[in-house]
C-alpha cells in the first residue's frame, strides 16, 4: 500500500500550502465570466501531482525559492488548460467528481478558457524572466498537442501497435511530468545533467502514470471521472492493444467493427473487456507499468538519499497504486 498523499508532501508541506495563493494569483482576471470560471477551477482542484513533483524535485537541490513557485504555477496552469480542452475533445462531462467546463458553458467557452490559461502560464514564466522555464513547458506543450492529435489519428483509423501506445502516452502525459520535473530541478540548479536525470525520472513515471490512468477508466474505483470513455473515443489503449495482439485475425476484426459501428454501445464495452479479461490485458498492462516505475527508481537512485528523495519514491508508489 502506498503512502497517503499528505505524508507524501510532508517534506514541502508549506511551499504547498503557499502554492494555493499563488495559483490562484496566477488565474486572476478581470472579466467576470472569466474570473467565474477560474474560480470554479480553483475550488474543484485535482490532486496537484504535477506541483507536488515540482516541489519535491527542488528540493533535492536546496530550499525552494520563487522560481520554484513561478514553476509550479506553470505547470498546474498547463495541466489545467489540458484538462479543459481535453474535456472538449474526448467529449467527456465529467471531471474531478463534478461537471466538466464544456459540461457546464459549452465546448466555445472551454476552448477560450483554455487558451487564457495557456497564455496565463506563458506570460507567467515571460513577466519573471524565466526563459528556461519557459523553454521547458513550452516543449512539453508542444509535445502534449503532438499526442492528442496522434491519438486522434489513430483512433480514426482504430489501428494502433504497442510502439505507438507508448508514443502517444510519452508525448500527451509523460512529457509534462519530465517538465515538472526537470523544471523544479533547473529552479534550483544550474547542473544540466541533473537537470536531464530529472527529465528522465519524470518521463518514466509519466508513462506509468498514464497507464494506470488507462488502467482506471476500465475499473470499478471512484475516480471522479466517466468510465468506459476510452473506447466510447475509439481510443485504443494498453490492455485492449495487448488483447487484440492475441486474438486471432477473425475475432480481431469482430471487435475492431464493433467499436467502428457503436464505439458508445453498452454490448460494445462489454464484448470489449470479455476480451480483455480472456487474454490478461489487465495484468499485461499493470506489469508494463511497473517495468516504468522500476526504470523510474533507478533513475531516481542515481541521486542521493534525502527525505524529498524518499518522498519522490512513495510519490512514484502513490502514481501506480492510486484509485483516482
Ligand atoms: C489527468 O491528470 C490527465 C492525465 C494525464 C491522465 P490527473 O489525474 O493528474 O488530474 P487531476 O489534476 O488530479 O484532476
Ligand atoms: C490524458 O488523456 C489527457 C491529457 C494529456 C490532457 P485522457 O483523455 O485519458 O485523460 P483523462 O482520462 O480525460 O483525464
Ligand atoms: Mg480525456
Ligand atoms: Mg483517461
Amino acid at each position: 500500500m502506498s503512502k497517503p498523499l499528505d505524508l507524501i508532501k510532508a517534506p514541502v508541506a508549506t511551499e504547498l500550502e503557499a502554492f494555493e495563493g499563488h495559483f490562484r494569483e496566477a488565474l486572476r482576471s478581470d472579466v467576470s465570466l472569466l474570473d467565474k470560471i477560474t474560480y470554479y477551477i480553483v475550488r474543484r482542484k485535482g490532486k496537484q501531482i504535477r506541483p507536488i513533483f515540482v516541489f519535491l524535485s527542488a528540493r533535492m537541490f536546496g530550499p525552494c525559492g520563487e522560481a520554484t513557485f513561478h514553476a509550479a504555477s506553470l505547470v498546474e496552469l498547463l495541466h489545467t488548460a489540458t484538462l479543459v480542452h481535453d474535456d472538449v475533445v474526448d467529449d467527456s462531462q465529467v471531471r474531478r467528481g463534478f461537471f466538466s467546463i464544456n459540461a457546464l458553458w459549452k465546448n466555445k467557452i472551454a476552448v477560450l478558457v483554455g487558451d487564457y490559461l495557456l497564455s496565463r502560464g506563458l506570460l507567467l514564466a515571460l513577466d519573471h524572466r524565466q526563459y528556461r522555464l519557459l523553454h521547458i513547458l513550452s516543449r512539453a506543450v508542444r509535445d502534449m498537442s503532438e499526442g492528442e492529435l496522434l491519438q486522434l489519428e489513430k483512433a480514426r483509423r482504430l489501428d494502433i501497435a504497442e510502439p505507438v501506445y507508448y508514443d502517444i502516452i510519452r508525448q500527451k502525459t509523460a512529457s509534462l511530468i519530465a517538465a515538472a520535473c526537470s523544471a523544479g530541478a533547473a529552479s534550483m540548479t544550474e547542473d544540466e545533467e541533473a537537470i536531464g536525470r530529472m527529465f528522465a525520472f519524470g518521463e518514466k513515471i509519466g508513462m506509468a502514470f498514464q497507464i494506470k490512468d488507462d488502467l482506471l477508466d476500465f475499473g470499478d474505483e471512484a475516480t471522479g471521472k466517466p468510465k468506459g470513455i476510452d473506447i466510447k473515443e475509439k481510443k485504443l489503449t494498453l490492455p485492449l492493444i495487448h488483447a487484440l495482439s492475441q486474438t486471432d485475425p477473425g475475432e480481431k476484426r469482430r471487435i475492431l467493427r464493433m467499436i467502428r459501428a457503436d464505439s458508445e454501445a453498452r454490448s460494445t464495452f462489454e464484448e470489449v473487456i470479455r476480451l480483455i479479461r480472456e487474454k490478461g490485458g489487465l495484468d499485461y498492462a499493470r506489469h508494463k507499468m511497473a517495468q516504468y516505475r522500476q526504470e523510474a527508481f533507478a533513475l531516481l537512485h542515481t541521486f542521493p538519499d534525502s527525505p524529498s528523495r524518499q518522498s519522490l519514491e512513495q510519490l512514484v508508489d502513490f502514481v501506480t497504486e492510486r484509485s483516482h
